[in-house]
């Protein structure tokens, strides 16, 4: 297949463009409009492969999509481009909407017209795979409860509402104009190559430079955590042989507290490191409470035992495993970490924990 990507500089779509060039035959046309998220650094392995094609264009745009489509005239599409972090969309909500909700609606036009188009084995063939969110879900009181593919939706944050916004446009074009779709609902990754504004490389980073470990509220919520190579090859397994018109949740069987997290990697770094901040006598002296997220969600478990019955797909990585081997990535690429933290990335942080 030429699977076109969205997204595909960003976390978890470079990690489905390495997979699919690394592990599979497939071609791969990337587009994305390259935000603070993305970074083509992150591709450097595969960018000189025959079969990967960038497109630097905005979702938004609905001539350079009909162009891109028209040029590439794609098998799959994989729609993982969005905006990402729950902060940013309490801080500032409009590219949230723009993007996730506005783009989403503009790429399923494009997609249409060019599927309506198409001769009559491309019709059939022709996927539409939406990459979302478990937490169009809200979230789950206490400890027990998993979500389902038939939980109600009731999105808590301007992200998740906009990402719950998305899904139903695309199971509306779906049973209106019967695009062949399949939606994806994830629950928390992790790896390399995370932007460092997210939980996990924050942390990591912010404790080798001796910084303060900024936990929310009591740090009691819980994540569900996935080692994001186990989420591409989940994607790409339900871009295979999903059934048309499913929805599939994908989850690592791996609830943590937020404070559980951070003192784990604290205790990786403690082991991986020869030395730490002049400072600092111990990593988990770093930890400091701070005002909580508004609107914070609680818990989020994800039963992904639809897509284990009938795809077979399963993770590889343990939470254990996969921490370390993240962990260990982070000491070892200084140049990307360096590379992504713009001066653009300075001002967030700045700005939102008044620490530059
Ligand atoms: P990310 O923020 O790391 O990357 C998003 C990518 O989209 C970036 O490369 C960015 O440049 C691109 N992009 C943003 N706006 C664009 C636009 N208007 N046009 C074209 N490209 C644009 O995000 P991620 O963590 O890799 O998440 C990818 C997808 O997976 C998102 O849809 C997200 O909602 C979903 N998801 C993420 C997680 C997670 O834990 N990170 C879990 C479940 C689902
Ligand atoms: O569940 C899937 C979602 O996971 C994805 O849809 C989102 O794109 C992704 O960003 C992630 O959302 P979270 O809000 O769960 O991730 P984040 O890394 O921002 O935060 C994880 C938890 O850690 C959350 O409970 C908030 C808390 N946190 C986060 C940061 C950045 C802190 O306590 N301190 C922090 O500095």
């Amino acid at each position: 297949m030429k699977i076109l990507i969205t997204g595909g500089a960003g976390f978890i779509g470079s990690a489905v463009i390495r997979h699919l060039l690394r592990d599979t035959d497939h071609s791969v046309v990337n587009v994305d409009a390259l935000t603070y998220a993305g970074n083509l650094a992150s591709l450097g392995e595969v960018s000189g492969d025959a079969r990967y094609a960038f497109e630097h264009e905005d979702i938004c745009n609905a001539e350079a999509m009909a162009r891109v489509f028209a040029t590439h005239r794609p098998d799959a599409v994989m729609h993982l481009a969005a905006e990402s972090h729950v902060d940013r969309s309490i801080h500032g909500p409009a590219d949230f909407l723009a993007t996730n909700l506005v783009g989403t609606g503009v790429l399923l036009e494009a997609a249409r017209a060019y599927w309506e188009g198409a001769d009559e084995s491309c019709r059939k063939s022709f996927r539409f795979h939406h990459v979302s969110t478990d937490e169009v879900y809200g979230d789950l009181e206490g400890p027990e409860g998993l979500f389902t593919e038939s939980t109600p939706y009731a999105p808590s944050s301007p992200y998740s509402a906009t990402k719950a916004g998305s899904d139903h446009l695309v199971r509306a074009w779906h049973r209106t104009f019967g695009l062949p779709v399949l939606v994806t609902n994830c629950s928390n990754n992790y790896g390399p190559y995370h932007f460092p504004e997210k939980l996990i490389p924050l942390m990591i980073l912010n404790a080798r430079a001796g910084k303060p470990l900024p936990v929310y509220g009591d740090g009691q919520q819980v994540r569900d955590w996935l080692y994001v190579e186990d989420h591409a090859r989940a994607l790409v397994r339900v871009l295979e042989a999903g059934r048309v018109g499913e929805t599939y949740n994908i989850g690592g069987h791996n609830e943590c507290t937020n404070l559980a997290v951070v003192e784990t990697i604290c205790d990786l770094l403690e082991e991986l490191t020869y030395e730490r901040p002049e400072s600092v006598a111990r990593y988990r002296d770093l930890i400091t409470y701070v005002q909580d997220r508004p609107g914070h969600d609680l818990r989020y478990a994800i039963d992904a035992g639809k897509i284990e019955q009938e795809l077979g797909w399963r993770p590889v990585e343990t939470f254990e495993s996969g921490l370390r081997k993240t962990v260990q990535w982070y000491l070892d690429n200084d140049d990307w970490v360096e590379g992504v933290t713009s001066g653009a990335y300075r001002e967030w942080t700045a700005r939102h924990y008044g620490d530059a």
